[in-house]
């Protein structure tokens, strides 16, 4: 993989006069507040701890404390100087968690079709690791593709983040785009919402289009968040639509965008933060 470590983009732009800012950072600070925070022994100055995480450059991230835009463990923390463990405290900027610990790495892979969602294989078949370099042996992948299908799988070392991305309580919706035999009729998308019989129980959609008629063949867009085996596959199939290629396309906020089959990218600290929030951290 070209690089590892923190999220890509910044966060928040912090511009002076936001929020009140009188130019200092320290606009409208109620000192009570400002000093409720009990410095944490040994702890990370707060603003290295965000401009770490790839919120924004130090200064910048000065000026979002002072605008009371940032806390930590649920408490606006306006000082500068705090110091905080981002191994242990839930640090949050306009409410959004940032990922602020500087060991976790949250990647994006386009996989191809006939590669395993898996770091290796006893018969020698491509798997991830072949597209992720020397981090693979660190990081979990949230959830599976089949061997043929392709698109958006999501890997981070970040275990409880990965389980609940993964876990069915957690009902992430997944989007798939996919090729099926046409044509497709009108009521194709209320037939695969409303429930389609399958051998081990009925299974829905959350929300269908169709992208694209192109004579006997059609491209369908499904949002689900059932986690069973092929299930997009074999609810098309039931209801008379089997898949010739399958993509995953999105996986809660995480889009795969333009990035190209077999390339890895970084997420974002915002999409980190988009996650956390769909999973409830
Ligand atoms: N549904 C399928 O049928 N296959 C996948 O890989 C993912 C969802």
């Amino acid at each position: 993989m070209a690089s590892s470590g923190r999220p890509g983009a910044g966060m928040a732009h912090a511009s002076r006069g936001d929020r009140g800012d009188n130019g200092d950072g320290w606009a409208d600070v109620d000192t009570a507040r400002r000093d409720s925070l009990t410095d944490v022994p040994g702890g990370v100055r707060l603003q290295k701890v965000l401009a770490a995480a790839g919120v924004g450059s130090r200064r910048a991230c000065e000026v979002l404390i002072g605008q009371g835009r940032v806390e930590v463990d649920g408490e606006v923390v306006r000082r500068y100087g705090a110091r905080v463990d981002p191994r242990s405290q839930v640090i949050r900027v306009d409410g959004r968690r940032i990922p602020a610990r500087e060991d976790l790495i949250y990647v994006a892979l386009n996989k191809p079709a006939g590669v395993l969602t898996t770091m290796s294989d006893s018969r020698g078949r491509p798997t991830m690791a072949d597209f992720l370099g020397n981090i693979s042996e660190r990081l979990f992948h949230a959830g599976r593709l089949d061997y043929d299908t392709e698109g958006l799988m999501l890997l981070m070392n970040d275990g409880d983040l990965a389980h609940r991305l993964t876990h069915p309580r957690f009902g992430v919706p997944k989007t798939y785009l996919a090729d099926v035999a046409g044509p497709v009729p009108k009521d194709l998308g209320r037939q695969l919402i409303t429930g389609i019989e399958l051998d081990d129980g009925v299974a829905s959609a959350d929300r269908f289009r169709v992208v694209e008629r192109a004579g006997s063949r059609a491209l369908v867009e499904v949002t689900l968040h059932e986690g069973r085996k092929h299930i997009v596959k074999r609810m098309l199939a039931a209801a008379g639509h089997p898949v010739s290629r399958l993509v995953r396309t999105q996986i809660g906020p995480v889009t795969l965008g333009s990035l190209r089959s077999g390339m890895t990218r970084q997420l974002s600290t915002e999409e980190v933060g988009d996650l956390y929030s769909a999973v409830g951290l």
